[in-house]
C-alpha cells in the first residue's frame, strides 16, 4: 500500500466535500451546477485515489454503492416508536382534531400547526452518530424495523454526512422514501417486458427496492427522500417542529416540496387546499395532508394515545384504490358472446363505495398481471368505471392461490368458444346462448335504445325463464294476461309495462338499429348509419365497400353491419318486427338525400384542383344520391378532375372512366348535361 501523505489526505477531503455538494445540488435542490460529466470524471479521480491510498472517508461518495448482498435484513430496535397517524377524512373532521387539541391543552388561544403534504412512500429512519450516517432503518411494527442501512447509502438524496448545520450526538430523522410516478412507469414498462410482476403503485414499488437484499437493486432505482420527523435526539434541541425543518433544510436534508406554519383550523384548512390543487402537479403521488401541532412542548402534553400521536393527523385525500382478496373469478358471458373474467371481491371500501366486483378484462390481462383466486390486490375505482384490478401483491402469496383457466366451453349453453381475430377474446358461439339471448333483450329494451320502461334486468330474466320472451319480436307478442300470472307483476305494473312496449312501437331508425345490438355498432355508429340511408330496407342485403364509404366508418363495423343484413333470419327478424307494428321513422337521414338522386348508384372521384373545397363537391355528389369515394377502380362511374390532375387521371383514362369537369357535374345535377 502507498502511505498516504497530508497532502493526499487533503485532496480526497477535498473531492469528498464537493461531490457530496454536487450530489445536494443534483439530488435535494434539483440544480445542479455542473454537469454529470464533469461529476463522473471527479468522481473516478476520487476511487482511484481512494484506492491507491486505501484511505476511504465514511461520507465519501463512492460508499454510496457497492456492498455485497446480504443474506437476511438485520432486527432493528427503534429508541423512540414509529408511530402511526390518525385520519380526518373531511375538513369538519379537521376543525375536530384542533378543538380536540384545544380542550386537552385548554387552550383558548389558536393553535400553530405545520401542514404538508402526506408522501405514500415507505417510512424511514435516518440514525447519524456524530454527524455520520450510521444506520437507516424501516419502520417495522413501529417499535422493531429492518436494517436497510447498506440500500439506503444508495439513495443520492440521503446525506451520508450532516453538514453546514449544528450537529448533535447522534439523531434519528424520520422521513418517506418515495419513487416518483414517472420513474414507477417506466420501472413497470421494464418489469413487464421483462416479463416479470408489476408493482402495484409507487409506494410498493419504494418498499420493494429498499427491502432487498442487493443493494444494486436499490442502487439502479431512483428513489428521493423527504424528512418530516425526529425520533430520539441527544446533544441538541430543538423547540418546534417548523425550528426542526429549518434546520434539516440547512443540513441538506431533503424536506416536504410543501410545508407551512399556520394558526387555527382555517389557517390548516387552507395550507390544504393548496396542496389538493398542486397535487396533480406533484412528481410524487401524495395520498394526504399532515397537521402537526408545531410546539414540541405542547406535543409532549398532548401525548399519545395507543400508536397515535394526539398532536397530529393525516387528512386523507379521498381514495381511488384498495386492497382486497379475490374469492373467486367467474367467466360471464356478454351479449355479443364475449367471455370475460369477473373477479368476485371481498367486500372493500374505495372513496366511499363498497367494491365487491371487479372486470379483469380478459385473459392476457390475466397471465399479464398473474392474478389468481386467492390473490391479495390492489384494486382501482377511477370514476364511475367498472373497478379494476391494479396488480397483485405477490408478497401475500399463501401458495394456495388457483389459476382460472379461459374455458373450454360457454359456461352457461356448453357452446363452442372460439378466440378472437385479435386472440385476445373469447367468445360463445351459441346463437341461442341464453346469457346472448337475456341480454341481448335487456339491450334492445334498455333506456338509449328502445326506452322500454319496466323491462330491466330482472323482468327480462323472469320473463325468458318463464318462455315467454326469447327474442325481440315475443316482446310485442306479450299480453297483460301473461303478465299478471307472473309473480312480479300486479295490475298497474302490467298494464304500464303493456303501454311501454305499445310506446316503443314509434321509433326511430337511429335507435331502432342501436337496439339490435349489431357487433360494434354504438349510438353513435348508428346514427351515423341512420344519417346514411333512408330506411331500413335501404340496408337490406348492404355491402360492406357501401358503408366504408361513409365517413368516420371503419371496417370492423362496416364489416359487421353487411355481415347482420346479409343474413336471412335477422331479416326475417325485422320484418316480422314490422308485421307486429313497428313504425320507424329517420329524422337522421341527411335531408340533402331526399328529393331527386340522379346520382342513385353512381361512384365519382375526384381529383386535381377544383373551384370548389373538396367537401363541398362530395357533398353534392352524396346530395345527389351518388358516392364519393377516394380512389379510381374499375367500379367508378365519373372522374371528376380539376387542374393539375395526376395519377388519378391517368389511371382513370387507361381504364377508360369517363372524366367529366367540375361545370359539367353541376350542369348533370341540374339534369342538364348527359348522364352516361
Ligand atoms: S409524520 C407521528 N409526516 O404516514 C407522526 N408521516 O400514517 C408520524 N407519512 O408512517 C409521521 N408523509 O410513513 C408524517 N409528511 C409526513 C408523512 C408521513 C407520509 C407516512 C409515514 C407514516 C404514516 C403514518
Amino acid at each position: 500500500m502507498t502511505s498516504v501523505s497530508a497532502e493526499i489526505k487533503l485532496e480526497i477531503e477535498k473531492l469528498v466535500k464537493g461531490l457530496n455538494y454536487h450530489c445536494y445540488r443534483y439530488y435535494v435542490l434539483d440544480s445542479p451546477v455542473i454537469s454529470d460529466a464533469e461529476y463522473d470524471t471527479q468522481y473516478r479521480h476520487l476511487k482511484d485515489l481512494e484506492e491507491k491510498y486505501q484511505y476511504v472517508l465514511p461520507d465519501s461518495p463512492t460508499q454510496r454503492v457497492g456492498a455485497p448482498p446480504l443474506d437476511k435484513l438485520e432486527k432493528v430496535q427503534h429508541t423512540e416508536p414509529m408511530l402511526s397517524l390518525d385520519n380526518a377524512f373531511s375538513y369538519d373532521e379537521v376543525r375536530e382534531f384542533d378543538a380536540r387539541v384545544r380542550r386537552f391543552l385548554k387552550s383558548d388561544e389558536e393553535v400553530e400547526y405545520t401542514v404538508e403534504p402526506k408522501y405514500d412512500g415507505l417510512a424511514m429512519e435516518l440514525t447519524y452518530r456524530n454527524g455520520i450516517l450510521y444506520r437507516a432503518s424501516t419502520r417495522g411494527d413501529g417499535n422493531v424495523g429492518e436494517d436497510v442501512t447498506v440500500n439506503i447509502r444508495t439513495v443520492r438524496a440521503v446525506p451520508l454526512k450532516i453538514e453546514d448545520a449544528d450537529i448533535p450526538e447522534e439523531i434519528d430523522i424520520r422521513g418517506e422514501v418515495y419513487m416518483e410516478v414517472k420513474e414507477f412507469e417506466t420501472l413497470n414498462e421494464e418489469r413487464e417486458k421483462e416479463g416479470g410482476p408489476a408493482f402495484a403503485n409507487p409506494r410498493n414499488a419504494a418498499a420493494g427496492s429498499v427491502r432487498q437484499l442487493d443493494s444494486s437493486i436499490t442502487a439502479k432505482r431512483k428513489l428521493h427522500l423527504a424528512c418530516y420527523g425526529i425520533g430520539s435526539v441527544r446533544g441538541m434541541e430543538f423547540k418546534s417542529q417548523w425550528e426542526f425543518i429549518k434546520w434539516l433544510k440547512q443540513a441538506r436534508f431533503p424536506v416536504p416540496e410543501i410545508i407551512e406554519l399556520v394558526k387555527g383550523s382555517d389557517g390548516v384548512i387552507s395550507v390544504i387546499k393548496e396542496i389538493e390543487a398542486k397535487r396533480k402537479d406533484f412528481s410524487f403521488e401524495a395520498d394526504g395532508a399532515v397537521i402537526k401541532v408545531n410546539d414540541f412542548g405542547l406535543q409532549k402534553i398532548l401525548g399519545i394515545k395507543t400508536r397515535e400521536p394526539r398532536w397530529a393527523t393525516a387528512y386523507k385525500f379521498p381514495a381511488h384504490q384498495g386492497t382486497t382478496v379475490i374469492n373467486e373469478i367467474i367467466a360471464s358471458v356478454g351479449r355479443t358472446g364475449t367471455i370475460t373474467p369477473v373477479a368476485f371481491l371481498e367486500p372493500v371500501r374505495i372513496g366511499g363505495v363498497t367494491v365487491s366486483r371487479s372486470t379483469l378484462h380478459n385473459w392476457d390481462e390475466i397471465e399479464r398481471k398473474d392474478i389468481r383466486i386467492g390473490d391479495t390486490v390492489v384494486v382501482e375505482r377511477a370514476g364511475d368505471v367498472i373497478p379494476h384490478v391494479v396488480a397483485v401483491l405477490i408478497e401475500k402469496r399463501t401458495g394456495k392461490e388457483n389459476k382460472f383457466d379461459p374455458p373450454d366451453e360457454c359456461p352457461v349453453c356448453g357452446s363452442e368458444v372460439e378466440r378472437d381475430e385479435g386472440g385476445v377474446a373469447f367468445r360463445c358461439i351459441g346463437l341461442n346462448c341464453p346469457a346472448q339471448v337475456r341480454q341481448r333483450i335487456g339491450h334492445y329494451a334498455s333506456r338509449s335504445a328502445m326506452d322500454i320502461d319496466g323491462l330491466g334486468e330482472k323482468n327480462v330474466e323472469l320473463l325468458y325463464s318463464r318462455g315467454l320472451v326469447r327474442h325481440f319480436a315475443d316482446i310485442y307478442r306479450l299480453k297483460k294476461s301473461d303478465l299478471l300470472a307472473l309473480p312480479r307483476f300486479a295490475e298497474k305494473s302490467a298494464q304500464n309495462l303493456i303501454d311501454a312496449i305499445e310506446k316503443s312501437k314509434q321509433t326511430t331508425l337511429a335507435r331502432f338499429l342501436y337496439s339490435l345490438g349489431i357487433v360494434h355498432v354504438g349510438e353513435y355508429a348508428a346514427k351515423l348509419l341512420a344519417g346514411n340511408f333512408r330506411d331500413l330496407e335501404e340496408l337490406y342485403h348492404v355491402q360492406t365497400e357501401r358503408i366504408i364509404e361513409i365517413k368516420q366508418m371503419g371496417e370492423k363495423i362496416a364489416g359487421s353491419v353487411s355481415h347482420f343484413f346479409n343474413d336471412s333470419k335477422n331479416l326475417h327478424t325485422l320484418d316480422t318486427l314490422k308485421s307486429l307494428g313497428m313504425k320507424i321513422s329517420n329524422p337522421d337521414f341527411d335531408e340533402r338525400g331526399k328529393g331527386p338522386r340522379p346520382f342513385e348508384g353512381l361512384t365519382f372521384v375526384i381529383t386535381g384542383t377544383l373551384p370548389k373545397p373538396r367537401n363541398e363537391v362530395e357533398a353534392l355528389i352524396e346530395g345527389m344520391g351518388g358516392r364519393a369515394s377516394g380512389s379510381v377502380s374499375k367500379k367508378t362511374d365519373y372522374l371528376v378532375a380539376g387542374e393539375d390532375a395526376g395519377s388519378k387521371l391517368r389511371k382513370a383514362r387507361d381504364l377508360g372512366i369517363k372524366i367529366i369537369s367540375y361545370e359539367e357535374l353541376v350542369a348533370m345535377t341540374k339534369g342538364e348535361g348527359r348522364l352516361f
